[in-house]
């Protein structure tokens, strides 16, 4: 699967559907970037892409940056994002990460603090893309 291929659940599922928005990362096509996604047979209906990155928080520990994280509408809730969530740590432990980090939409935080994720005090801010609430979020692996 190409990263292009997960553009139109991030627009629609993040961005409202709105063509003119960026759903696309610098980082996608490298080679130490992890796509996870979730299927229903060959349906993506979980997305979530990984960039190893210099975190804001605990800056010494091997980090991947999360971004895109979007489970598609009529699917939320059914736990499909956690078990993407819990995959993904597990690949990237694998490689050698020693902690994930995001700026997590406010609206989704419970998702991340239910998976063991803790929030940054202090760090709440509008996205620049989409001026929604968001604050920085991590969890340590190793
Ligand atoms: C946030 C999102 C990725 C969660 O995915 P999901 O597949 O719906 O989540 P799950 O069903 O796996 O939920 C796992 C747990 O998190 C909780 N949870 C999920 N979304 C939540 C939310 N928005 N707020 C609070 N808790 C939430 C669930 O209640 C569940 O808890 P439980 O295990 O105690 O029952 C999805 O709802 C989504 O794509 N939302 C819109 C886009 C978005 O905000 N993405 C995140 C950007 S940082």
């Amino acid at each position: 699967m190409h990263p292009r291929e997960l553009h139109e659940l991030r627009r629609r599922v993040l961005r409202d559907d709105n063509p003119d928005s960026s759903v696309a990362d610098p980082r996608d096509e490298e080679q130490t970037a992890v796509h996870v996604g979730g299927f229903l047979g060959t349906r993506l209906v979980v997305s979530s892409s990984w960039y190893p990155s210099v975190p804001p928080m605990n800056p010494h520990l091997v980090t991947y940056q999360l971004r895109y994280m979007a489970t598609d509408f009529d699917v939320q809730g059914r736990g499909y994002g956690s078990v993407v969530l819990e995959a993904a740590e597990r690949v990237l432990r694998a490689l050698g990460a020693e902690q994930v980090w995001a700026n997590g939409r406010d609206t989704a935080l419970g998702f991340y603090l239910t998976a063991g994720w803790r929030t940054v005090e202090g760090s709440e801010h509008l996205s620049p893309e989409t001026q929604l609430p968001h604050t920085a979020i991590y969890k340590i692996l190793a």
